[in-house]
C-alpha cells in the first residue's frame, strides 16, 4: 500500500468496512465524495487491494495484529467475514 497516498488509503478503507458492514448497500456517496475528493471509481484498484489482503489475513506470519482484534473488547472486529466479490456498480456514480 506504499505506493498510494494515505488519503486514497483511508478512503478506500472507509469504502471496503461499509461494505463489509452492509455489502446490500452502496459505500459511497456524495458526502463521502464531497469530503475525500475521491469518486468511487478511483477508489476501485485500492479497495480490491485492500480486500485482497483483508481475506488473505487468516493465513498470515504475523497473526499478532489479527489475535488482537478477534477480542470481545474489540467486538470481534477481525472476524468479520470480507465479501471475496464487491458488487461492480457500487463504483459506478450512483
Ligand atoms: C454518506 O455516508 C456517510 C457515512 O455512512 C453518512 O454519514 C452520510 O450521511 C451519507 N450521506 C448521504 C448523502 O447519504
Amino acid at each position: 500500500m506504499l505506493s498510494q497516498p494515505p488519503s486514497l488509503v483511508a478512503a478506500s478503507a472507509i469504502f471496503l468496512a461499509k461494505y463489509i458492514l452492509d455489502p446490500t448497500r452502496r459505500s459511497w456517496n456524495s458526502t463521502l465524495q464531497h469530503y475525500t475528493q475521491y469518486k468511487s471509481m478511483e477508489l476501485k484498484g485500492c479497495v480490491k487491494d485492500l480486500q485482497r489482503l483483508t481475506s488473505n489475513a487468516h493465513v498470515t506470519t504475523l497473526p499478532a495484529v489479527r489475535e488482537k482484534y478477534s477480542q470481545h473488547k474489540y467486538k470481534f472486529v477481525a472476524k468479520k467475514f470480507c465479501p471475496s466479490t464487491i458488487t461492480q456498480e457500487f463504483f459506478n456514480n450512483s
